[in-house]
Order: C-alpha cells, then sequence, then structure tokens
C-alpha cells in the first residue's frame, strides 16, 4: 500500500517579542501533533535558518508554555533575510514542508521573497497593534494592561507629592497602547504620535483645572513639536532607531511651564515580557490553532488575520502597507474626550 509522505512543519517568531508568542506555538504545535505531523521549531527567527539550529516540539515541549510571555524558540529584530542563496541553501536542508511563522510586516516581507521556496502562512504579532492587514495583534492587551496598571498606581506618588508623572509606553509610530491604557486609567493626559501635541497647550490646560497628582501617558513615537526622541540607533536592524526618552522631555519641559514638580517613568520592555492576559492567551491559542488548519488543508502562502471578532484567512501582502495609525476621528479618541481626557 502507498503511504502518503508526512508532513513537517517548522514554526518561527521573528521580530520582538510579544506576550502571546508561546500561546501561538503551544496551539498550533498541538494541532499539528494531533494529525501526526512532525513539527521543528525554529530558534532565533531567520538565524535558526542560517544556522540550522532547530529543535523538534512534543507535546511535552510546549505543555503549559501558553502562561508564559516571550519565546521558548527565540525571536531577532535584528536578522533578515539578505543572503537569499545561502537562505535557499540552509532552508531547503530543513526538508519542511512549510512555515508558520509569527511575526511583523519585515518577517513576512523576508519570507515572500523566497515564495517560490517557503510555503507559509503568517501571524501577525506586534505589542504596537499597528500592523496594517489586522484589526487586533496578540501582545496588544498585555502591553496595555501593564500600561493602565502603571498609570494607576503611579497615580498615587503623584497625588502623595502633588506631582506631574509623565508615563512612557511602546508605540513608534502608533500610539494604540498608550491610547487604551491611558482611557482604562484615566489618566489626565495622552500623547499620541498621531495628533500633533503643544506643551504650552497642555500646561495652560493643567494650570486651569487645578488638581493634585496628574498622570500623562505619552507614546514613544511621540512628536514634540514635530521632533520624535531617539535613544539608539541600530545599523543592522529593519528599524534603525529606537525610540525613548519623550517622557523626560514632557516631564522637564512641564515643569517649566507649570511650576509644578514633575517625574517621568519609561515601562520600556516590562510590557512585552509581562505574562498574557487570559484574552491574549485565548486569542493567541486561536491564532495557532487556525494557522495549523491552514497548513493541514495545504492553504499555504496566507496570513492569518483578526477582523470583525474572527480570525481568518487574508492576503500576506495586506500586511506589506503603511502601519495602522489611529486617525483623528477614531471612537476611541471620542471616547477619551468625552471622558475629560486630554487628547
Ligand atoms: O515594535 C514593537 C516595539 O516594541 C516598539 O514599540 C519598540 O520601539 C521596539 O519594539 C523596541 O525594540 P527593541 O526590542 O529592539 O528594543
Amino acid at each position: 500500500m502507498k503511504r502518503e509522505k508526512l508532513m513537517r512543519v517548522g514554526i518561527l517568531t521573528g521580530g520582538g517579542d510579544a506576550p502571546g508568542l508561546n500561546a501561538v506555538i503551544a496551539g498550533a504545535t498541538s494541532v499539528l501533533l494531533k494529525a501526526k505531523v512532525e513539527v521543528i521549531g525554529i530558534l532565533d527567527g531567520f538565524a535558526g535558518i542560517y544556522d540550522e539550529q532547530v529543535i523538534p516540539l512534543t507535546y511535552e515541549r510546549v505543555q503549559g508554555i501558553h502562561t508564559r510571555s516571550g519565546t521558548i524558540l527565540g525571536s531577532t529584530n535584528k536578522r533578515g533575510i539578505e543572503d537569499l542563496e545561502l537562505f535557499r541553501k540552509q532552508y531547503q536542508r530543513l526538508n519542511l514542508s512549510g512555515l508558520i511563522a509569527a511575526g511583523g510586516d519585515g518577517t513576512f516581507k523576508g519570507l515572500s521573497s523566497v515564495k517560490d521556496l517557503v510555503k507559509l502562512i503568517g501571524v501577525p504579532k506586534t505589542i504596537d497593534n499597528d500592523l496594517p492587514g489586522t484589526e487586533l495583534t496578540f501582545g496588544h492587551d498585555s502591553a496595555v494592561s501593564v500600561v493602565a496598571q502603571a498609570l494607576i498606581e503611579l497615580k498615587e506618588s503623584a497625588y502623595a507629592h502633588n506631582r506631574i508623572m509623565v508615563v512612557e509606553a511602546m508605540g513608534r509610530t502608533a500610539g494604540w497602547i498608550a491610547l487604551n491604557a491611558g482611557i482604562a486609567a484615566m489618566a489626565d493626559a495622552i500623547i499620541i504620535p498621531e495628533k500633533e501635541c503643544s506643551l504650552e497647550k497642555l500646561a495652560g490646560h493643567i494650570k486651569a483645572n487645578p488638581k493634585r497628582g496628574i498622570v500623562i501617558c505619552a507614546a514613544e513615537g511621540a512628536k514634540i513639536d514635530g521632533q520624535n526622541f531617539i535613544q539608539k540607533t541600530i545599523a543592522n536592524s529593519p528599524e534603525t532607531h529606537r525610540l525613548g526618552g519623550v517622557s523626560e522631555y514632557i516631564a522637564n519641559r512641564l515643569e517649566e511651564l507649570t511650576g509644578i514638580e514633575a517625574r517621568h517613568v519609561i515601562l520600556g520592555h516590562l510590557q512585552r515580557s509581562h505574562a498574557p492576559t487570559a484574552f491574549d492567551r485565548s486569542l493567541s491559542l486561536e491564532f495557532g490553532v487556525k494557522a495549523a488548519q491552514l497548513a493541514l488543508k495545504g492553504n499555504w502562502n496566507q496570513a492569518l488575520a483578526y477582523r470583525a471578532g474572527a480570525i481568518i484567512p487574508t492576503q500576506i501582502e495586506d500586511y506589506f502597507g503603511s502601519p495602522r495609525v489611529i486617525s483623528g476621528q477614531h471612537p476611541k479618541i471620542q471616547l477619551a474626550q468625552s471622558l475629560n481626557l486630554w487628547i
């Protein structure tokens, strides 16, 4: 009797980590193993293909990982597919039926450049929630929870000392984390990259509405007087600039303008390394399961997207456009305004 060729599927995580990556791995692996498919974990994104660093994914290996942040496979936001020929050679050695890759546009673009070779299912990922093809990415809810909790707690210290506390959230192009966390914590002001911010106007608002203990949530990509705050430059990264420092500038300037003492807190990678919320765990497990189901059906070269409350397959190219930023008319902006939060 002729035996069907057994499937061997690779799983890879690329770009910056996001809470829920491990749940994607667990969800996809469980479905594939149940269907008697061999599952291979590729370590450190594309580096694992170049350097042939892979591990078998078994039930034991993925058991319980859905509750942990990070990724058991490792990731990098530095290495892309620079050497196509070497990539081709190394990928072929892995003898994979296809690849499930959780990543952002950089990961998808890289893999699409070798489309004739790699059968791909893309799972969108970023805490920033700004990928163009999807209305929501896993990890975002967890990041928002971290920031909202910090704002709520820092309100106490701001009140105790009658200070302004400026909290800096991630979000280089889009202010989704700052906006959603600012609303959830009812921060006094929210500063996002999409809306030009005048600190003179904000200081005027603070002076006109005196209050003890003010908290402000600012996205790292917020532009003050049209200027971004670059913390460091990383030469071999698709995004060369790392942002940081806007909160310190805002705090110092507001102190000058209002006469109220001000401090700043940069939450940084805490937002990425907090354990995924229950919502993110469930969302990521579903992304993993749906990716594996597409692979089993042979529906390769697609990406998943969350739209109108459901995870659906879509074109990988949907992720190649500009980041999904917040429009001035977005209902969340209106909600913040209705709550009298300065934005
Ligand atoms: O894209 C996600 C993100 O978290 C950005 O908000 C942030 O600017 C960047 O990654 C930080 O990346 P790194 O891990 O290189 O510091």
